[in-house]
């Protein structure tokens, strides 16, 4: 019995994750295997609720668990509410150890036409960016402070050796499994961090000599995203470059709304869709579930190690949007728009019937 915490959160985390776990049901009756899956509430709608954004009942429910399905938290009726930062995702991710965050932007063949670039530039990007999670400049000390010239504000930018040493592993081995190619993103040119981070990622690689290393810097990886795509398999790079590079990759194959994660390293993973909770568009049947589905598909993949049954999910995915089904985010002339609920329940049947 795998045991799953189910976190939706706020805004359309609380349409797109039903739709997950839904799809995990489908699963579970087409390979025979069993999932525990316990409901918590977190961020805003947990703050409305219990006067807290993590309570403790949904504490609980994490530490009884192996993995977390996360939907998304946060709205603007929350956003100047100091209480929601306990429940904040940064804080989630640090006190769970997860220190890499993988966020796969693959795209599908019947979406090559919805991504704002050409066609024939970005078919067949296949990108794996592995952003380190737990350190870097939005952990490092920080302060506001009054000075001669008014207010003054600083953020640190800490990384160590073992830090770095970490996810720098991890992403050689993700590059080992795939088309053996890392690029690792630095600033080294100006940061004393990136050139840690480098000298670091050198002394890994001694390691791994099947997988070929390069070193880019960050400004011109954020230019070859957009320019040529398809030369990248695995990057890896510390938090907030990885926080901008990610988004990139994400719309390069079309939307947000396609992009799942998840924050793994330590005992329990967890895996959530990349977007956040977009009150603009919640309560309609308008978001689209798909990041949730696939980092249902990487929660299986990564926390469990079922990885016919992540694959299963993956190639439902696909199909459902080779037979032309779209949400509004990737709509497309000729297709035909579903919402939230009926993309859910096309992936799941895809996997329960056809499979
Ligand atoms: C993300 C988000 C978060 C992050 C924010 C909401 C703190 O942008 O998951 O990429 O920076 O990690
Ligand atoms: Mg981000």
């Amino acid at each position: 019995m795998y045991k799953i915490a189910v976190l939706p959160g706020d805004g359309i985390g609380t349409e797109v994750v039903p739709q997950a776990v839904l799809v995990i049901k489908a699963v579970s009756e087409k390979f025979d295997c069993s999932f525990e899956m316990r409901e918590g509430l977190i961020g805003g709608s947990a703050l409305e609720k219990t006067g807290s954004a993590l309570p403790q009942e949904t504490q609980d429910i994490i530490a009884g668990s192996q993995a977390i399905l996360f939907g998304a938290m946060g709205g603007t009726k929350w956003d100047r509410d100091p209480r929601m930062a306990q429940g904040s995702l940064l804080a989630l991710r640090k006190s769970l150890g997860a220190f890499a965050n993988i966020r796969p932007a693959y795209l599908y063949q019947a979406l090559e036409n919805a991504s704002p670039l050409k066609r024939e530039l970005v078919s067949g990007t296949d990108i794996l960016v592995v952003r380190e999670n737990t350190g870097g400049l939005y952990f490092g000390e920080k302060k506001r402070e009054e000075g001669e010239n008014g207010p003054r504000a600083f953020d640190t930018m800490v990384y160590s050796h073992r830090e770095v040493e970490r996810v720098a592993r991890m992403a050689f081995e993700l590059a080992r499994n795939r088309r053996k190619k890392l690029t690792s993103v630095d600033k080294a040119n100006v940061l004393m961090c990136s050139r840690l981070w480098r000298e670091v990622v050198i002394e890994v690689s001694k390691s791994f000599p099947d997988v070929e290393l390069e070193h880019l810097y960050v400004d011109n990886c954020a230019m070859q995203i957009v320019r040529a795509p398809r030369q990248f398999d695995v990057i890896v790079t510390e938090n907030t470059f990885g926080d901008i590079l990610s988004d990139e990759a994400a719309m390069v194959v079309g939307s947000l709304g396609l992009m799942p994660s998840a924050s793994i390293g330590g005992k329990i993973g967890l895996y959530e869709p990349v977007h956040g909770s977009a009150p603009d568009i919640a309560g309609q049947d308008k978001a689209n579930p798909i990041a949730a589905i696939l980092s249902a598909a990487m929660l299986l993949r990564y926390s469990f190690n079922l990885n016919a049954e992540a694959q299963a999910i993956e190639k439902a995915v696909g199909k459902v949007l080779d037979l032309g089904y779209r949400t509004a985010d990737i709509m497309e002339d000729g297709c035909r728009l579903v919402g939230t609920r009926e993309m859910g329940n096309l992936i799941a049947r895809e996997i329960t019937v056809k499979g």
